[in-house]
């Protein structure tokens, strides 16, 4: 048995701060200005799908796909991504999810390698307005990643970055795709929220997620 895993790996959105509702605000205003209504309960299947795929979703179940042009495309996600970036301005230090900063600081306590497998290109810019860039040792470059979430690609970047082996690390997402995406590279999964399947660990919210409970987890797994 290994005692401790290599590298705990963390999603951003939804795990680290709640802009997974700012992104369904101003996807919502987008799809609003072309006809096209979404409500949260669609917005869970965009969790961890990259912006450009996130547009199509919501063109397709609006009944609109194909209806715009790769260039007219290429303009709604630059608006959405206008409207986001200004939410994010309402970004402070106290916007970390509980329990966050203190899991990070046992970790470094601990000397875990932390990596970040966010596909959002606002990634590198959240952490830095949350003031916990330094508790990263590496971020996944999401301008890199050519396959979104289910896949397991973002995952793999961040292991590879780490020098780690994925078999011997936990990754920790709140979206269904992100829970798939860490199975497939054989690292153990943590889901935080509800109706997630296959996740080897199911909290409910972030502030359960502590050393001693993903300690024990990996302790049982391993
Ligand atoms: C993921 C979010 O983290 O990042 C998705 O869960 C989002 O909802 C994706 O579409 C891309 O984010 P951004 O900031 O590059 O548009
Ligand atoms: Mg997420």
């Amino acid at each position: 048995m290994i005692f401790k895993p290599q590298a705990i790996i963390f999603d951003l959105d939804g795990v680290i701060t709640d802009t997974a509702h700012l992104h369904f605000l101003a996807w919502r205003q987008v799809a609003d200005e072309i006809g096209i209504e979404i409500d949260e309960a669609f917005n869970a299947s965009l969790k961890g799908i990259s912006r450009g795929e996130s547009l199509q979703r919501i063109l397709q179940y609006g009944g609109k796909a194909g209806a715009f042009s790769p260039e007219a495309c290429a303009q709604l996600a630059e608006r959405k991504n206008r409207l986001y970036v200004h939410s994010l301005r309402q970004l402070t230090v106290n916007s970390v999810l509980p329990g966050i900063r203190e899991l990070l600081m046992t970790l470094r306590e601990q000397q875990i390698p932390v990596g970040l497998a966010s596909v959002s290109l606002n990634a590198p810019a959240i952490l830095h307005a949350l003031d916990l860039s330094s508790y990263f040792d590496f971020c996944a470059d999401a301008a890199l990643i050519t396959r979104s979430k289910p896949d397991p690609e973002i995952f793999l970047a961040a292991c590879a970055g780490l020098g780690v082996d994925p078999r011997q690390c936990i990754g920790i997402e709140d979206a269904q795709a992100g829970i798939e995406a860490i199975n497939a590279c054989g690292m153990l999964s943590v889901g935080i929220g509800t109706r997630l399947n296959e996740a080897g660990l199911q909290l409910p919210a972030t502030e359960f997620l502590t050393w001693p409970c993903l300690s024990a987890f990996w302790q049982h797994d391993k």
